[in-house]
């Protein structure tokens, strides 16, 4: 069942586990993160991108897509419909379209701009039973378009943005989207204490791909409940769907009955999820 995600990732934070958040590009990308949550029995947060909500035709349809999805596949986990890095525009339309959870990233605002719409969003929000993730500092690198420097989360900005009324908060921690460079440092877990002790609402690591498991789990230890993979997925995706065509000459003319071509990278997607799920200590169901 669809639920919101403020107790979930409150009880995360408590329980020191924290939730998957995966993104999802069409109906192949829904079912094997579903599939993932349902086979290990734990909650999971399906989040769709502007990017790949504009891709897919829209809020309304990725909302339906993911509600019918649970239906047709009898998920009984808790499962987490949120927007990822969405501008205030795409937050409000999220919400209209009946998302359960939503960040507004306002991190390209200026940080007075970046709290009063963060107040918007959590009044609309909440009013209708809707969860709300705001962000502080950046996270570096490019997620889908959003460009972030990868500046250090404030720990007074993080504690007026924690004011707000938000239910989690992404801080930048020395944190990249996409593939990690060689000579990165590593998360800054001095500034996530500071942050842990400063701000009481759950903490969210972004940019989750690629990140060492030990540091993840440590990240977990110190209050984050919700961390997001996604370009994991893609690369496990992609492997596997060469390969199909690699596997003999036969295939690169006859196999295109885009069941087959995709089922092998469907199931990457699913393994790679499970994985995460598993790294994060994601309590099961009862
Ligand atoms: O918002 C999405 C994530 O932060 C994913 O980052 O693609 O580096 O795993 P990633
Ligand atoms: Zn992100």
């Amino acid at each position: 069942s669809l639920v919101h995600g403020t107790e979930i990732l409150a009880g995360a934070q408590k329980g020191h586990y924290a939730v998957g958040a995966f993104n999802t590009n069409n109906l192949e990308w829904t079912r094997a993160i579903l599939a993932a949550a349902q086979h290990t029995n734990t909650p999971v947060i399906i989040q769709s991108s502007m990017g790949a909500a504009k891709y897919m035709g829209g809020y309304e349809l990725v909302q339906h897509l993911v509600q019918d999805t649970i239906k047709s596949m009898h998920i009984t986990v808790p499962v987490i419909m949120h927007l990822d890095h969405g501008n205030f525009e795409a937050a409000k339309a999220a919400i209209a379209a009946g998302y359960n959870s939503v960040m507004f990233d306002g991190h390209d605002l200026d940080f007075q701009d970046n709290l009063e719409k963060t107040k918007e969003i959590v009044a609309l929000a909440h009013e209708r039973g809707i969860s709300v993730e705001a962000e502080v500092g950046s996270i570096g690198g490019e997620e889908d378009g959003v460009i972030g420097e990868g500046e250090l989360a404030d720990v007074e900005e993080a504690k007026q943005l924690a004011a707000t009324g938000i239910d989690f908060l992404a801080a930048g921690i020395g944190n990249i989207h996409g593939v990690y460079p060689d000579n990165w440092k590593g998360l800054h877990f001095d500034r996530l204490e500071e942050l842990r002790d400063a701000v009481p609402v759950p903490l969210v690591l972004h940019g989750g791909s690629g990140i060492p498991v030990e540091q993840i789990q440590k990240a977990i230890s110190l209050g984050v409940a919700k961390v997001n993979v996604n370009t994991e997925q893609q690369i496990a995706w992609a492997k596997e769907v060469r390969k199909y065509f690699e596997a003999d000459k036969d295939k690169l003319e006859k196999g295109f009955d885009p069941r087959k071509v995709l089922a092998p990278g469907t199931k990457a997607i699913q393994d790679t999820v499970e994985q995460h799920i598993k790294w994060f200590g994601t309590k099961p169901i009862k």
